[in-house]
């Protein structure tokens, strides 16, 4: 077989992946049937994107998932362009999030993007002629690592469905593990166990709308000495130095977890170790050796499932798909005039001339969240 990109010439309808939810259950499986099959006949696929042109645009700093992009791209006979660092951009100058993008979706058919703001590929796909891809906006969602996590387990553990998964660390700020979350909330039988320090726990309204509010069992712990031999999959993550407020915090906060060989051998023989990279000293090196550690193979799949990605999302725009609706490409109605988000890492706080937007969050009357963060917001 071939996968070409025949007809999908005509930009009109873009189809975007900024939140993992924006792809369906069934879109899940698909993308993990085609990247199973790259990964089986690389050369099949190797001229799919011929005459295409990924930009990558990272004003946050990135090697691996920069480079699982670009690699991919390449491995489907693509050719890329764009800046890893919001330094050599025109985002040093002031250039707006949308300006940037209504210029590179000139230049490029589909375009991955990582900003330290929240929000910002939500004014991304507003303002694009081609399908952006969310490579990490803030501590809000990642998309892609979550596809790249999802392909992995069921390498791993041949199923999504049924299983028990620890996530351990920055819960607060781990897009990560915000983004995972919401996906494996829509498989049957999970069961969450969030481990973290107080101040690092999963925000609330988060923990409300994917795990209390769709009835899903979950236990909140501090130890993961005490949590580890009941998991599955145990989801490390890194302590995220760069959205902490104080220096101080986090260096109070840094070591609170570091899993080792000794930790190891209270967990089952069948679970396996994940994390998204880059460690820092979460996971002593020697846990390397254990065949349940899994976070090399983890970022081996990413390639694959990003190549299945740009294929899905280049073939589908212009070909009279829309965006599901989420309120894209344009958006609702302010249901709080004169509110201002109060997230420092929201994106209204930088993007120029771009309106405050608040929706109703939840049942509770008199409260909102921010369109383009989802921070909490109570006037
Ligand atoms: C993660 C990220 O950028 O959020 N890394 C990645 O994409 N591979 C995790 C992290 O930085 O801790």
């Amino acid at each position: 077989m071939r996968a070409g990109l025949e007809g999908a010439s005509d930009m009109e309808e873009v189809r975007s992946l900024i939140d993992i939810l924006d792809l369906s259950v069934e879109e899940i499986d698909q993308l993990i049937a085609t990247a199973d099959a790259i990964m089986e006949n690389p050369e099949d696929y190797q001229n799919a994107c011929q005459n295409k042109i990924l930009a990558t645009l990272f004003f946050e700093p990135s090697t691996r998932t920069r480079l699982s992009f670009e690699s991919a791209m390449l491995g489907l006979g693509g050719r890329v362009l764009g800046f890893s660092d919001s330094s050599s951009s025109s985002a040093r100058k002031g250039e707006s999030v949308a300006d940037t993008i209504a210029v590179v979706s000139a230049y490029a058919d589909i375009i991955a993007m990582r900003h330290p703001k929240e929000g910002a590929p939500l004014i991304a796909a507003n303002h694009t002629r081609v399908p952006i891809i969310n490579g990490g906006d803030g501590g809000h969602w990642h998309p892609t690592q979550t596809l790249t996590d999802l392909l992995t387990i069921r390498h791993e553990k041949g199923r999504l469905e049924g299983l028990t998964i620890g996530l351990c660390g920055d819960l607060k700020f781990g897009r990560t593990v915000h983004s995972l979350i919401e996906a494996m909330s829509r498989y049957d039988g999970v069961r969450f166990v969030l481990i973290s320090p107080q101040e690092l726990a999963l925000p609330a309204l988060e923990k409300a709308r994917y795990i209390d509010g769709k009835g899903i069992p979950c236990r909140e712990c501090r130890s993961l000495e005490e949590a580890i031999g009941e998991l599955d999959i145990l989801y490390m993550t890194r302590i995220q130095r760069e959205r902490f407020a104080s220096e101080e915090e986090y260096q109070r906060l840094k070591d609170s977890y570091i899993l080792t060989p000794e930790k190891m051998e209270l967990a089952r023989g069948d679970m396996i170790v994940m994390h998204p990279l880059p460690r820092v000293n979460e996971i002593a090196p020697q846990v390397d050796e254990d065949p349940r550690a899994c976070y090399f193979r983890q970022a081996y799949y990413g390639r694959y499932i990003r190549m299945a990605l740009i294929l899905k999302l280049l073939q589908e725009s212009g070909k009279g798909k829309a965006q599901p609706d989420k309120g894209r490409p344009h958006f609702p109605e302010n249901a709080l005039p004169g509110g201002v988000c109060k997230n420092p890492h929201c994106i209204t706080t930088t993007e120029q001339g771009l309106p405050q937007r608040f929706t109703p969050a939840g049942e509770g009357e008199g409260e909102y969240r921010c369109l383009y963060c989802e921070a909490e917001y109570t006037p």
